[in-house]
């Protein structure tokens, strides 16, 4: 049994930014040096609403590109895509019939994504936290690195695995994952309206940085960026009901690895036109390197490829065995 085995996923829907960077794939990268480390790109989870079909499979490798120029080893992690291991889907249906309607109920995500005509989300956006406790349970992973908005997703994962336990007199057989909270910058907002986290669909190319930006887009956005006539304040605390001020000063943070009061004690006082091109500098000598060795890699998709394929292998033989036991003990 592991005693210090990491799963996450990011969705190959496109449009990868700073909060999937600072928010997931950078915190992913530090954990390869204590954990073994399962990082999949949830391709089943992206099709929980419409993908068209000629861009999954670029998606599937932006994204696969992306934890490798981050700095994830895929020799000694095992990188792969969802789709391509089928014992989360068998293990997903299982826990289907362990979950409870009314824990899904709870999900304040699927209120979101679903919107206001919420009979016409797919099954599978409403059923999608069963398929990430799957996606966790089937490697009896014991830490999951989650942003804020996960959190809830890992509660109900914890809920499926205890109950299934319990159901089936199955003491301790999956363990309950624990969630590994991120540093300071677990949510970054969008560019254009610092109470919105910045998203891959926001329809506002401006509200986001891509992680495929050249300099000049990323500069121009941070030039761009919604905020209000008045210089930083000098202390955290003066932040408040600044949302603008506060993402760009929290951004520039978790770039630099600082606290919000260390920026604040260097820049408080100064005027956004001061801020916003120190911040831009800062934000193309991080993020550039990774843009570069991303297109370096998306331009050999035979090679993302065989990650991606020899990825799943090892995946498949840590899940199959799990799917195998998890069928004798529901009676199959
Ligand atoms: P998105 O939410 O952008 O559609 P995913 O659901 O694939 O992307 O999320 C991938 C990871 O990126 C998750 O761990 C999520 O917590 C993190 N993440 C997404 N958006 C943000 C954000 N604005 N700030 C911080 N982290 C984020
Ligand atoms: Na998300």
């Amino acid at each position: 049994k592991p005693q210090n085995r990491v799963f996450s996923g990011v969705q190959p829907t496109g449009n990868l930014h700073l909060g999937n960077y600072l928010g997931a794939i950078r915190n992913f990268v530090g954990l390869q040096q204590t954990h073994e480390c399962i990082y999949c790109v949830v391709d089943m989870h992206a099709i929980t609403v419409w993908q068209d079909p000629k861009e999954l499979a670029a998606n599937t490798r932006e994204v696969a590109a992306a934890y490798i120029a981050a700095g994830i080893d895929p020799s000694t992690n095992i990188i792969f895509n969802q789709s391509k291991v089928a014992a989360h889907a068998e293990l997903a249906w299982i826990l289907n019939c362990v979950a409870r309607i009314g824990w899904l109920n709870r999900m304040t995500q699927f209120k979101d994504k679903a919107g206001k005509d919420r009979e016409k989300a797919s099954v599978g956006l409403y059923a999608y936290p069963i398929l990430m406790a799957a996606d966790i349970l089937v490697y009896r992973a014991t830490h999951v690195p989650v942003g804020d908005d996960q959190k809830q997703h890992l509660e109900l994962a914890r809920d499926t695995a205890q109950k299934f336990n319990n159901d089936f007199g199955a003491q301790d057989f999956f363990p309950l994952p624990e969630p590994l909270i991120m540093g300071p910058a677990t949510r970054v907002m969008s560019l254009r309206d610092g109470t919105k986290k910045m998203s891959k669909s926001d329809p506002s190319d401006l509200s986001r940085i891509t992680m495929r930006d050249s300099a000049d887009d990323i500069a121009k956005k941070i030039r761009k960026a919604q905020t209000d006539p008045d210089p930083l304040p000098e202390t955290v605390e003066g932040l408040q009901g600044r949302p603008g001020a506060e993402n760009l000063v929290g951004i520039y943070a978790a770039l630099a690895g600082m606290t919000k009061a260390e920026v604040l004690a260097q820049y408080g006082g100064q005027q956004f036109s001061a801020f916003k091109p120190a911040l831009a500098d800062l934000a193309v000598e991080k993020l550039s390197p990774i843009t570069d060795e991303m297109a370096r890699l998306m331009a050999d998709p035979a090679y993302i490829d065989g990650i991606l394929s020899k990825g799943a292998d090892r995946a498949r033989a840590i899940a199959d065995p799990v799917v195998a036991r998890v069928k004798e003990i529901v009676g199959f």
